[in-house]
């Protein structure tokens, strides 16, 4: 069948069918919410990479989790900026109990039970040179001593509350080894999301600033660890490992640029698939938004829109709390 008999345009002609038609609608239920939680009281710290963003003490990211709840968001992903004094070269503080990351999940989980939390397992916040893992001599970042300290942080966010644990190191073979010492330690119900498909990305500057690795990180980079930007086969072995290992789901980073890897993905294995719209992305929709260049809110909801179309089961965005207002608005 040809024009005329078939005419596109029909379906579109009014808001009546272009509803009924339209195949992709974004939640709240498809937002996780991003949050920096850094020392004091009262203290809201603006990242200025990232305007709108602030890194929260522990009794302001309460206001932001209760916002989350009353918003229908299902779950906020915790990143913590740690005091210079707490960062050492073998990252211990990562694990230490009375540690800020595990102090804001105790006081999240008791206050809301029902939101979910999901906690950054990665070293850098905490090393002296930035790097997601433990360093040799030449400053290379060694896999096994690394996977040994992320199954100690694995178990004190574990300990202190956290539903899921999401590991962003890019170490091999971590998934497992931290399923293994959760099941063995009785926290049978404590989720991993694997930062599975994690690319050698220039788009996370901005965060490094937020929580204060990019001085230490210096001119170096995670290219012995992250994936070349150039890969996708590569990205399904990644997933395919880490679905193997426990990972109960899997998370592709960065967002927008890589969304031909969430549809494979999605596609190949069927699995809970999560996407990061990362803080490079953010800040380039905030300047642009900034200078009047572009509609802030509609290009927002386009570009999460587009993240579930691509296959995408739940976002993470800095975003999460105002596309939940508009959505509601
Ligand atoms: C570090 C980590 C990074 C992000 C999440 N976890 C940065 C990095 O790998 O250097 C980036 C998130 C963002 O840019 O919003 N383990």
């Amino acid at each position: 069948m040809t024009f005329p008999a078939v005419r596109m345009r029909r379906m579109r002609r009014d808001a009546f069918s272009r509803a009924l038609m339209r195949e992709t609608v974004l939640t709240s239920a498809d937002l996780i919410m991003v949050a920096f939680v850094v020392e004091g009281e009262g203290v809201r710290q603006p990242v200025p990479s990232m305007p709108g963003v602030e890194r929260l003490s522990i009794d302001e990211l309460v206001k932001l989790g209760a916002e989350c709840v009353a918003l229908g968001i299902p779950a906020l992903a915790l990143f913590p900026s740690v005091d210079a004094s707490a960062k050492s070269e073998d990252a211990r503080e990562a694990w230490n109990p009375d540690a800020l990351f595990q102090r804001a999940t105790r006081e999240l989980k008791q206050r809301f039970p029902g939101l979910g939390l999901i906690g950054d397992v990665a070293l850098d916040p905490y090393t002296t040179h930035g790097q997601d893992g433990l360093i040799d001599a030449e400053g290379y970042v060694m896999n096994e001593p690394t996977v040994e300290a992320l199954i100690k942080m694995s178990l004190a966010q574990a300990e202190a509350g956290m539903d899921f644990v999401a590991p962003s190191d890019m170490m091999d073979g971590r998934i497992g080894a931290i399923r293994d010492a959760l099941e063995g330690a009785g926290h049978i119900h404590t989720r991993i999301l694997a930062y599975s498909a994690k690319y050698a990305s220039s788009f996370y500057g901005p965060f490094r600033d937020a929580v204060g690795s990019a001085a230490n990180l210096g001119k170096g980079n995670k290219h012995t660890y992250q994936m070349d930007v150039g890969n996708s086969d590569e990205a399904l072995r990644e997933v395919a490992l880490d679905l193997e290992e426990g990972a109960d789901a899997v998370m592709v980073k960065p967002g927008l640029p890589y969304l031909d890897i969430v549809r494979r993905v999605k596609e190949t294995f069927g699995a809970p698939t999560f996407v990061y719209q990362v803080s490079g992305e953010y800040a380039m929709i905030k300047a642009a938004a900034q200078n009047g260049w572009l509609d802030e809110k509609a290009v927002v909801l386009e570009s999460l829109v587009a993240m579930k179309r691509a296959g995408a089961d739940a976002i993470l965005t800095y975003f999460a709390i105002d596309v939940a207002r508009w959505l509601k608005g």
